[in-house]
């Protein structure tokens, strides 16, 4: 892995390689692979996203295990990444597909520490993720474009990651994605003894999640 600037300054830093490309690949197969096997597909999975005009495919870690177990496997690497001690809050697995932006916007309070994480590019095109430099207070209004803010641009590749802090920070796609659909995981963290701890392992948005869910199957 190889970190490009600096976490604490800037609030977020390239992680490059933060697994390997291999790895990333695999993980993706594997999420492919169990979703056929229960019956669905990427086709039939979509839903939609506020931040997202058309439906995208959004799997949460609270109802696939392994997505969960990754995050807390990565939560050692991420308190010596970022210096703080950190507790697992939540993650998940989203498909974006051609022509797909993601509005301009600021996480919610379990996402202290916030990592994006690139899986998979049906077409090998790197599509960048944009991050505002200037730190905002609170859950703005997401916008569709970036308009006079100053941000930058960041491309990646499978297995390359940017750690945020995504409260404090905005952030988007503003470019439509070049690749047929792209394949990206989300992860978050917050602080043991910080201000919110609350949010550790998301049992509220859990317990939500469950409520939603229960009501589909009526
Ligand atoms: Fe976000």
């Amino acid at each position: 892995m190889r970190i490009e600037g600096d976490y604490k300054a800037d609030g977020y830093a390239v992680l490059r390689g933060l697994i390997p490309p291999e790895l990333a690949s695999m993980l993706f197969r594997q999420i492919k692979l169990d979703l056929e096997a229960s019956g669905k597909s990427f086709q039939n999975f979509a839903q939609k996203h506020a931040l997202v005009e058309k439906p995208t495919i959004e799997i949460s870690g609270h109802f696939y295990r392994p997505l969960t177990t990754f995050l807390w496997g990565l939560t050692p690497i991420m308190s010596e990444l970022t210096g703080a001690d950190l507790l697992p809050s939540y993650d998940h697995f989203r498909i974006y597909h051609a022509g797909d932006t993601c509005h301009v916007h600021s996480d919610r309070p379990s996402c202290e520490h916030s990592v994006t994480l690139t899986l998979h590019y049906s077409d090998n095109q790197p599509w960048p993720i944009e991050m505002g430099t200037e730190r905002v207070t609170g859950e703005d209004p997401y916008t569709e474009d970036w308009g006079d803010e100053p941000h930058q641009s960041v491309d990646m590749q499978p297995g390359d990651a940017i750690l945020y802090r995504g409260m404090d920070l905005r952030h988007g796609r503003t470019q439509p994605n070049p690749n047929q659909w792209s394949a990206h995981l989300f992860l978050f963290w917050v602080e043991r003894g910080g201000e919110f701890m609350q949010h550790a392992f998301d049992e509220e948005r859990l317990r939500s999640e469950l409520r939603r869910v229960s009501k589909l199957k009526v």
